[in-house]
Parts: C-alpha cells; structure tokens; sequence
C-alpha cells in the first residue's frame, strides 16, 4: 500500500561497501525487484527497509513517514525468506493467527483473520497441518498468509521462491504478484533471477556492487539498457569492441577490427575513444545471399542450435568476432555450417557503450555471470 523512498542510503560491514547512496523510490501498490549478482546489496537494502539493520548515513520513508527510528514491528511489513521460516511446531492455523494474537486482538478477530487470509491463499483445507507435512510452495504460500494476518502493507521477498523447483517457482511467482495486486500491497521482490523479475515486476531496479545501474520496466531495461553490464545481465548480448569513428545526427559509426564500420543507434561515447557495440541476438538479420548491403558484415557459419522455437547460429565474422544470431524456427531459410552468411546490424537496436573503465569487457560481464 505504501510509497517506498530511499534517499542517499548508505551501508558499511567493515570497509565492505554493501550500499554506495542508493536513491529509489518504489511507487504506492507497485510489484517492485531488486536484481542483480550475489553479493550486490539486495538483501541489506531489504533489511534497511525492514528496519532489521540501521542506514550509516540516508533516510527511508514508507508512505511519508520517516521510518529511521521506527522498529521493524512498527512498520506494518511482511518478511518472506528463501529458507522456510514458519515455526515448525505450529500448525499452519497457529503460525498464521500468531501475529493476531501477539498484536492483542482478541480470539474472535483472530479467528477472523486466520480464516480469511488462509482462504486467500486457497489453503484452508490444510489449516490443520504443520509445516512439514507441507509442500515447499505451499509453506511459502503459508508465510505470505501469515504476514498479510499481521497487518503487513508492504511486503519483502528475499530470495522467497529460490528454495523451490523449477516448476512450483513458476507458478507460485505469478500467484504471489496476484495476491499482492489483489489486496493493494507494495511488493518488493529480491532475486538474483532475471527472467523471474522479468516475467512479475512492474519496475526492475539492476543493483551492482551496491549500487543501482539501472530502474526500469523490463521492456525499458531489455530494449534501452544503459550500461553493458545491464545488457549483460538482463536478455542475451553480443558485444563488439571497437571505437567511435564518427558521429552524426545523434548516432555513431564505430569501427571493429578490420576496419569493418557499424552504425549505432545513439551517440554515448566521444569520438576516438575505445567503445563496446551491443546488439540483441534475435534482432540481427541473416541474409543468404553475401551482399555489400549498408551495416552488414560477411561471416562464416560455425554451429547451429536447434531450440524448438528457434535456431541459434554463431557465426564467425571476417574480422574474427564471433556472434550469435537468433531466428525463428517458423521463420524458415535455415543455413548450413561453414555456410558463408552475411549479418545485418539494424542500426535501432545496435546500441554503443563506453569500454569499461578500469577494467576489460570480459571483466565487466563476469561479474554478472549467472
Ligand atoms: N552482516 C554482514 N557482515 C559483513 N558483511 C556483510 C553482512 N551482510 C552483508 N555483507 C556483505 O555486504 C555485501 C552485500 O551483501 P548482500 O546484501 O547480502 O547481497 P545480496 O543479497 O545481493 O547477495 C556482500 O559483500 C556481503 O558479503
Ligand atoms: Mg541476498
């Protein structure tokens, strides 16, 4: 239900920085995911807005109120943890009218609630069982019931769903973005998964070492990624290093080895200077025919991947870059190995980025390596 404001959050352990000024805000009833790497500061941002840890410098606001100084009890969330965190030797009744009781309501409210929020979740037949003779989506479903009966308003996933198989996460994902809809929650949603971000959040926002990169829709951040690290991290990239060898009109022509030369959409590197192309697989085009079309580069086919829906080609360019270019399977046309190709760059969606500072391309995208 409420707005979520972080301004110039900072957290240290030690000299590690977890959190480098994080500035966010998390809009009123919106189904929010922090991604990123392991270790990028996803948790310790959650935990701040919980309250579980104290900010060195920065204030968080939740629906207005400034909620530094506020206990964790105090601030009307809900906790959902990777590990299963019910208590064990309660039944799924008792762990959800737990926080009912503890809060002061009395029997009849209680009862209430349990009822309702059990229903929610469409676990009332098992209100009986204990958390062991549950399923592992079925607990989780159980923690979200739980935290809901206690009043929560905004509610934290840590990881919430990385315990469970493939099959039940991707269920259970779209179940718990409903029940947060339905009931006008704020929902935060930590996890290291892009495609499940992708596929639940209304906005994303991409963490790297303890800072945000990038906040976006996932249309936003998979068509117009601003940096090489969210192209990397968020779809499938290939990436050319090469310079800018001019500009015009906003877009760049950067030069590859070989002197080969490819437009780029936009303008963000000066000229001279050492730049990364980048380009979605699935929006090159493969032409049969070896013709001197504008932004086009001649390549040898080197192994084809039949996917079902589609067929993955990586094909070794004339100056030695290998690239990979997807097309539909329905599309027909399919090409053959060692098979000479030629690739065309469509000049909206070949975007050009600063080489990294300080670091190579290859370090750059290791770090996101899922
Ligand atoms: N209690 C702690 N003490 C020391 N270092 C910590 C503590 N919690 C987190 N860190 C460090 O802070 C960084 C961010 O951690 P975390 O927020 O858990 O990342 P994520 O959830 O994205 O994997 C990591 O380098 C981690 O080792
Ligand atoms: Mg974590």
């Amino acid at each position: 239900m409420p707005e979520v404001r972080i301004v110039n959050v900072s957290k240290k352990f030690g000299n590690i920085v977890a959190l480098d000024n994080i500035n966010l805000t998390i809009r009123d009833q919106e189904y929010f995911s922090l991604l990123g790497p392991s270790g990028c500061g996803k948790t310790t941002l959650l935990r701040l807005i919980a309250g579980l840890i104290d900010p060195d410098s920065g204030e968080i606001y939740i629906g207005n109120r400034l909620v530094n100084d506020v206990p964790p009890e105090d601030r009307d969330i809900g906790f959902v943890f990777q590990t299963f965190a019910l208590f064990p030797h309660m039944t799924a009744w008792d762990n959800v009218t737990y926080g009912p009781k503890v809060k002061g309501f009395d029997m009849a409210e209680a009862t209430t609630i349990g009822h309702e929020v059990l229903e929610m979740v469409k676990l009332h037949e098992r209100l009986d069982a204990y958390p062991n003779e549950l399923s592992g989506g079925m607990m989780q479903r159980i923690a979200v019931a739980r935290a809901l009966a206690a009043g929560a308003k905004l509610l934290l996933l840590d990881e919430a769903l990385g315990q469970l198989d493939a099959k039940v996460r991707n269920e259970i994902r779209y179940e718990i973005r409903k029940m947060a809809k339905d009931l006008n929650l704020t929902g935060i949603h930590v996890t290291h998964d892009q495609s499940e971000a992708m596929a639940i959040s209304d906005r994303i926002a991409v963490m790297k070492r303890g800072r945000i990169l990038q906040v976006g829709t996932p249309q936003e951040l998979y068509m117009k990624p601003e940096s090489i690290f969210v192209a990397h991290f968020i779809g499938e990239s290939n990436f050319i290093e090469g310079y800018v060898s001019s500009k015009n009109n906003g877009n760049s022509v950067v030069e590859i080895r070989e002197g080969l030369k490819i437009q780029a959409s936009n303008g963000a590197v000066a000229e001279g200077k050492q730049a990364v192309l980048c380009v979605r697989p699935e929006t090159l085009t493969v032409e049969k025919s070896v013709k001197k079309a504008s932004n086009t580069v001649q390549g040898t086919v080197e192994r084809i991947t039949f996917e079902g829906p589609n067929m993955r080609y990586e094909i070794r360019l004339e100056n030695d870059a290998l690239i990979v270019a997807i097309k539909s399977s329905m599309s027909g046309g399919w090409f053959s190995i060692g098979e000479k190709v030629a690739v065309v760059f469509p000049v909206a969606n070949t975007h050009v980025f600063a080489y990294p500072e300080g670091s190579s391309l290859k370090e750059e995208i290791s770090v996101g390596s899922r």
